[in-house]
């Protein structure tokens, strides 16, 4: 038989299905909204594969029968959908019974390539737990991570390299259009610096939003970056950079504050506004004697930066004024036809783009709230002026991401007290911070279920696009608290509520 067959294992909980604890009925199914539309896609190409840990079986939580059944109801439901599911395993060991079988253990991945012929180097896997990423590492298929179910809240135990995706749908359009995994993506990677040494535009994730990147050092390359976004040309770029060592080919008079900074921060979301060197072209700085400069934490934004031979000058990837994007399709969107690359990283991971601090002067002064909160930056090297107390020194600095409006989504929107006076309105989207019993007649989107402000972070202009996609007449959002990433959020939602004055 030949080898060329290729597969998707599929988790069930919190990746299919909603994660609810042990399920014991099929009544208790609530299947996630682009699931079956992701097992659609993915069964035109390879076999799929549900793999599932079902711990509550050995602890008598829940019967081998009930499992059974509520895996046949759903199996019954996908083929329904023209979706065939080839087998269905289950571990119903605890973790302390030592079997083989649990993930991260690749037993079933091991199991089904056997029985049927399976590349697994051409393979993948997908769930909401970092087990599920792991199970296929020794084996060679290629993890996929999603956000839904718990997978936010396991985010930190994740390595940098890992793609994430909010919905299995995300995954599953990423799997469409890279069939050789990990191949694909380096060869993607590859192509995008071929284009930025070349003078080309890529468009590339970072773990912020994704930018929209060429050679620092070309000026025509950096010159079509403002002509496709419509950006005005005195908005400076921020600067991308691979290593450390690269600000000496950007910067002058570094200081050993800055120095601490780079050190703590980098790399991460963090953009220092130094003292330009002459060598890098006015129009990256819009003429300003500074430039900023940042080393983002997202692993593969590096690798692009180290191929490409060059710093990489880029803005977020969105049409000029309007929402960062967080994922590929975000900037196809909104750019398509404007880049002559588009690396597809997935979704990103803080979702906030970087805070930027002045810190040539004598004092540093912060630009732009984002990704590191004021108060981290303050613990390192002490009070930091913001662009808030409305100093002259900071006005002259025209740092556009202080402009009033900026990522802004076409619907008006607002943010009130109180959303709950719009509870009849089906008119009216609504943006939750946190879940909320109220029942509302409009549609409702919700940056985090449970009230944690990174993960609110890392869906908001996910959370912004769909109810702008959706022709309301408004989008109204509360406020959310003002501590850590909270001040940054509140920050962009002030700036999308503002008129959208086009420059
Ligand atoms: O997270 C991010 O920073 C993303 C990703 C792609 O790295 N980039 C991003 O770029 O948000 P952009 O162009 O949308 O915002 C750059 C911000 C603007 O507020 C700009 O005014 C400020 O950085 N900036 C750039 N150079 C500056 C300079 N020399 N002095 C003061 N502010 C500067
Ligand atoms: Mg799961």
């Amino acid at each position: 038989m030949d080898n060329n067959r290729t597969a998707v294992f599929i988790d069930r909980d919190g990746t299919l299905i909603e994660d609810i604890g042990v399920l014991t009925h099929p009544v208790q199914i609530r299947l996630l909204p682009e699931a079956i539309d992701a097992l659609r896609i993915l069964h035109k190409k390879h076999l799929l594969f549900i793999v599932s840990n079902q711990p509550g079986i050995s602890r008598g939580d829940v019967t081998k029968e009930q499992v059974a059944l509520i895996n046949h109801t759903l199996d019954d439901l996908f083929r329904k959908n023209g979706v065939h599911i080839t087998e269905w395993y289950i571990c119903p060991h605890e973790r302390s019974e030592g079997c083989h079988c649990i993930k991260p253990n690749p037993y079933f991945l091991i199991e089904a390539a056997k029985k049927y012929s399976l590349n697994l180097q051409r393979s993948f896997m997908i769930g909401d737990h970092p087990h599920d990423v792991l199970t296929g590492d020794t084996v060679g298929v290629f993890g996929l991570y999603l956000l839904s179910g718990h997978g936010f809240s396991h985010l930190d135990e994740l390595s940098e390299e890992r793609l994430i995706f909010h919905t299995i749908g995300q995954a599953a359009a990423w799997i469409d259009l890279h069939p050789h995994s990990q191949d694909d993506f380096l060869s993607e990677i590859k192509l995008g610096a071929a284009a930025i040494r070349k003078g080309d535009l890529t468009a590339f994730p970072t773990e912020t939003v994704y930018g929209l990147g060429a050679d620092a050092f070309n000026a025509a390359a950096v010159a079509r970056i403002y002509e496709v976004k419509r950006r005005p040309l005195h908005n400076p770029l921020i600067v991308h950079i691979a290593d450390v060592e690269q600000v000496e080919l950007l910067a002058t008079q570094v200081s050993d504050q800055a120095r601490t900074l780079m050190e703590k921060f980098w790399p991460g979301p963090l953009t220092l506004v130094l003292t330009k060197s002459s060598s890098v072209p006015e129009i990256v700085t819009a003429g300003n004697p500074t430039v900023a400069i940042r080393m983002p934490a997202n692993p593969w934004t590096r690798q692009l930066i180290r191929l490409s031979e060059t710093p990489i000058a880029a803005p977020s990837a969105n049409a000029f004024g309007r929402t960062s994007p967080t994922t590929a399709a975000h900037v196809r969107e909104q750019l398509s036809g404007s880049y002559d690359v588009l690396i597809d990283g997935g979704a990103c991971r803080v979702g906030m783009e970087s805070t930027v601090l002045s810190v040539y002067g004598k004092n540093p002064i912060l630009l732009r709230h984002g990704g590191i909160c004021k108060t981290d930056i303050e613990t390192l090297i002490g009070h930091v002026l913001s662009f808030e107390q409305n100093i002259s020194d900071i006005k002259k600095l025209e740092s556009p991401g202080m402009m009033a409006s900026h990522y802004a989504p076409d619907t008006p929107l607002h943010i009130v007290d109180d959303v709950r006076q719009f509870a009849k309105r089906p008119d009216v989207g609504i943006l939750l911070f946190e879940r909320k019993a109220e029942i509302f007649s409009g549609p409702v989107e919700t940056l985090s279920p449970a009230g944690n402000l990174r993960e609110a972070a890392v869906n908001l202009y996910s959370c912004l696009r769909k109810l702008d996609g959706m022709k309301l007449s408004l989008i109204v959002v509360e406020r959310l608290p003002e501590t850590g990433l909270g001040v940054a959020i509140n920050d962009r939602l002030t700036k999308a509520a503002a008129p959208f004055v086009s420059e």
